[in-house]
């Protein structure tokens, strides 16, 4: 057995409401918690904290659970930042560059593409991020998505198969042929994934065709999760819904009803605000499904298109700034959130028995995160957990 205490934090915000002030977020001021065989042993006061082989004393810093990036696509090849330039002088997103990328990661070695994502993955973890979920979709042909695959199992458990992202350019004129692709020999080639997703949208799959590749998902036994309600109100929230997907991505455009039916779900609605300053679009307010009772994550959806993001902190900042989050809504969406949205129970929080993943900030409140965007305010982060294969 081996204990750490980690005292002196200056703020703690644990998630767990029972703990301290009653807030979301658990919040202990001058607090301690002790860290034992990787899990979380004890929190309270500095003042009463046991005996620990090993103290680190953080000297009033912050300290927050380590984030959990729900949502990305972190295995490409090149870049597209002349179509974020093209939108930023008013051109719309419509999905359609994403064949570029798969041309760029087709093309690629595979010691490339690890070592792009590596890098990818390094300034996630350098922002604070504990867990990262990351999904294929580049490749869309059996053998490539399936090299996406192996290269995203060797970083994380939270593997997800996107052959369905769009249509690739030798499938545009028989759809139905790709599915049959997408759900068959590229399903069973990706078994490694622990989920599957789907892009239901304007120019990608309709409903329709999403219920199939999410059926077939389900028969391979994986989780589900979809892309929806980024271009338009296509009906995806509702699928997600219907086939009681872990979570729904982007939600940027969502009715009355797709709002009464995520808060009878238990699908979360994971809000991706990046994609919006990306690309130029209108923010979703968070705060109408707040309201509504959603449980709302937040993600970088770190990706070429639409969020070229590493940074949890201007996720963070934006949600505050331009969702109508509260600071506590925002840090709990990037973390307990999160791992609603990976409907994982041992991280998000750092109550008695969660993993021991957490962030110490350069800074003595945690609001810092948003009051201060841009800034580099990590000063220490726990590694991720390897997965275990
Ligand atoms: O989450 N919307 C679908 N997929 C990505 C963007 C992909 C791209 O443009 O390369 C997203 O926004
Ligand atoms: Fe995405």
């Amino acid at each position: 057995m081996n204990s750490t205490l980690i005292t002196n934090c200056g703020e703690l915000l644990t998630n767990d409401p029972a703990l301290g002030d009653g807030s979301l977020v658990g919040r202990l001021n001058d607090a301690a918690f002790v860290i034992e065989d990787g899990l979380v042993a004890w929190l309270g006061p500095s003042s009463a904290a046991p005996a620990c082989d090993e103290i680190l004393n953080l000297e009033g810093r912050a300290v927050v659970p380590g984030f959990v990036d729900s949502h990305t696509h972190l295995v490409f090849a090149g870049e597209r930042s002349d179509e974020f330039e093209a939108r930023m002088a008013g051109l719309p997103y419509d999905g359609g560059g994403i064949r570029r990328t798969v041309e760029a990661t087709r093309a690629a070695s595979r010691e490339e593409l690890t070592r792009v994502t590596l890098e990818r993955l390094a300034a996630l973890r350098r922002g604070g991020v504990t867990t990262v979920e990351i999904k294929s979709g580049y490749a869309l042909d059996v053998s490539g998505e399936a090299r996406l695959i192996d290269i995203a199992s060797a970083i994380t458990e939270e593997v997800t198969f996107l052959g369905a992202h769009v249509v690739p350019q030798e499938y545009l004129t028989d759809r139905e042929a790709y599915l049959h692709l997408v759900t068959g020999p590229m399903m069973d080639a990706c078994a490694g994934a622990k989920w599957v997703d789907v892009f239901c949208d304007r120019g990608a799959f309709s409903v329709d065709e999403a219920r199939v590749v999410l059926a077939a998902g389900r028969a391979a036994g994986k989780g589900l999760r979809l892309h929806g309600n980024q271009l338009g109100e296509k009906g995806g929230v509702a699928l997600a819904v219907e086939m009681d997907c872990a979570s729904v991505d982007h939600c940027t455009f969502v009715s009355d009803d797709d709002v009464e039916r995520l808060a009878n779900s238990s699908t979360v609605a994971t809000l991706l605000p990046g994609a919006e300053f990306s690309t130029k679009s209108p923010y979703p307010s968070a705060r109408r499904l707040l309201d509504a009772g959603v449980s709302v994550a937040i993600a970088t959806d770190c990706n070429p298109g639409t969020s070229y993001v590493t940074s949890m902190s201007f996720v963070i900042a934006l949600a505050v700034r331009e969702m109508g989050m509260t600071f506590d809504e925002a840090l709990w969406s990037a973390t307990l959130g999160g791992a609603r949205a990976l409907r994982r129970s041992d991280i998000g929080s750092l109550k008695v028995g969660s993993r021991g993943q957490y962030v110490v900030l350069d800074a003595p409140r945690a609001a810092h995160l948003a009051y201060r965007p841009g800034s580099d305010l990590v000063h220490f982060a726990s590694p991720m957990v390897a997965p275990s294969r």
